[in-house]
């Protein structure tokens, strides 16, 4: 068994990445005393969240390397369980997911509860949260669940992401109607381990070359796309959709050429729960012949909403309603600018399998993208003056792959402090040419469209040149993450911390 976290550990890596702790006795300000994952205030939120009797779910996750089956074509690397996607677990709003990591990979890893307002010490960040769980050790997660919706877990080591490493958490709504027949998961992912190069790799590729040598669509070329480089209705994400080129791109562990096939009766309402699992692709999701209807994103429900095509972020989730016709039908996630898909069938009957190598007219029709989208009225945090606002520049370095926010990268980054039980504003600033899918650990945001309220989310996109404002009530003390959830540019710098101080 992995050794509990200890205090000195955390207090040594809270002074190598978030000085507040280490500098607060020379500095001029003085800075709150940082509310760490130990803190007695972890541990009495937890208790608050966790109903007497509460059920116990225990699921065991081994990390190990594995061949899998790629549909003809095999790939060793690494996953949870032998499968690819890895597991799907499943429980009830309120109840106590118990998940025991072993790690058999030759590497130290960790396991993060994408989306989960959890407590601190769970929350699997290595040198933050935890000590990284060594190779042949083992660590036993245990938390509350409190929130229903589409989440996912993923290791939070280095690139490992863009491994498989990462499986599907769903969280039922007991109170829920459940207007639906059935759910169908769909998991999309850019896939270069063990057919291309490592995910390593591609990161020391990355930094070997900077900014010049990302595939041939660095910075440069985007901001020479004029509008294009910012984003329009053609290129919503702008005109640098990502830095890796990847061989293939899944739908549930499958590329296009030997698509998963997804059973449902005519005439079925389902519910997709789509989760971009990639590692540096934006996917524009559609069914052919078919509307889909939003319902929430990040686990939260939104106003309903009905469109052709869904652009889904890395790490962003959304639920949609589809009324399913008779028949077998493509459903396309076009790997956003990158020229090249995803696909798995969707069957209700027993027709020919359709052609999969066409563009469905709904991927240029109305595209649903979260900024147009309202919360649902019992999750509207309502508009209220921030106790304190935090700016976050996004922005990269041209000279070297480096990705910074206010200028830093992690390793040197100033933590942005809050207190609990407060309203707090961050500002994300993109100074970049490239779209920056923003995640917070830990929390539930509410995006901020105007004076409009925008929906709930844990990970928002900012397009290249934008900004995006996000208001959140802090209520789960201890070290949370933000970052960059494109793997490549939370590694190359782009993180830094929100710390509860007390
Ligand atoms: Cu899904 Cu820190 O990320
Ligand atoms: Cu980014």
């Amino acid at each position: 068994m992995t050794k509990p976290f200890s205090r000195r550990t955390f207090l040594v890596a809270a002074g190598a990445a978030a000085t507040g702790v280490a500098l607060s006795a020379c500095s001029e300000r003085t800075p709150g005393q940082a509310v760490g994952p130990l803190a007695a205030a972890v541990g009495e939120r937890e208790d608050r969240r966790r109903r007497p009797g509460a059920a116990v779910r225990e699921v065991a996750l081994v990390a190990a390397p594995a061949t899998v089956d790629l549909g003809g074509r095999t790939a060793s690397t690494w996953v949870y369980g032998g499968a690819l996607p890895g597991p799907l677990l499943r429980l009830r709003a309120g109840e106590v997911l118990r998940a025991r990591l072993d790690n058999r990979l030759p590497v130290p890893t960790s396991i993060h509860w994408h989306g989960i307002a959890l407590r601190n010490d769970m929350d699997g960040v290595p040198g933050v949260t935890q000590e990284p769980v060594a190779p042949g050790a083992s660590f036993t997660y245990e938390f509350t669940v409190p929130d229903p919706g589409t989440y996912f877990f993923h290791a939070h080591v280095g690139v490992q992401l863009d491994r498989g490493l990462y499986g599907t958490l769903l969280v039922d709504d007991p109170a829920e109607p459940g207007r639906y027949d059935r759910e169908l998961v769909i998991v999309l992912d850019d896939w270069t381990d063990g057919v291309g190069r490592s995910p390593d790799q591609v990161l020391e590729d990355l930094q070997r070359r900077g900014m010049a040598g990302m595939g041939g669509m660095g910075n440069m070329e985007g901001m020479q796309g004029g509008m294009g480089g910012m984003g329009d209705a053609r290129n919503p994400l702008g005109g640098d959709p990502g830095d890796v080129r990847y061989p293939l791109y899944l739908v549930n562990g499958r590329p296009p050429g030997s698509p998963r096939s997804l059973g449902a009766r005519p005439r079925e309402r389902v519910r997709l729960r789509i989760v971009n699992a990639g590692a540096d692709t934006a996917f524009r999701v559609a069914l052919a012949g078919h509307r889909l209807t939003v319902t929430h994103t990040d686990g939260f429900p939104v106003r309903p909403v009905t469109g052709d095509a869904l652009l889904v972020g890395m790490g962003e989730r959304y639920d949609a309603l589809v009324d399913l016709g008779d028949g077998a039908f493509p459903l396309v996630a076009l790997a956003e600018g990158k020229d090249a898909r995803a696909t798995a069938v969707v069957r209700t009957g027993r027709g020919p399998t359709p052609r999969l190598d066409t563009r469905p007219p709904e991927l240029d029709g109305r595209l649903l993208t979260a900024a147009g989208l309202r919360p649902a009225a019992g999750v509207d945090l309502g508009s209220r003056d921030p106790a304190r606002t935090h700016r976050l520049v996004l922005a990269g370095d041209m000279q070297q792959y480096r990705w910074t926010i206010n200028g830093r990268t992690f390793d040197r980054a100033v933590p942005l402090e809050v207190r609990d039980g407060e309203r707090v504003r961050l500002v994300f600033e993109n100074r970049s040419m490239m779209f920056h899918p923003m995640h917070l650990h830990g929390h539930t945001f509410q995006v901020r469209d105007g004076h409009r309220p925008g929906p709930r989310k844990d990970t928002v996109v900012v397009r290249p040149m934008r900004r995006v404002t996000v208001d959140l009530e802090t209520a789960n003390p201890g070290q949370w993450m933000i970052h960059c959830h494109n793997a490549y540019h939370q590694q190359a710098g782009m993180m830094t911390t929100l710390s509860y101080v007390r």
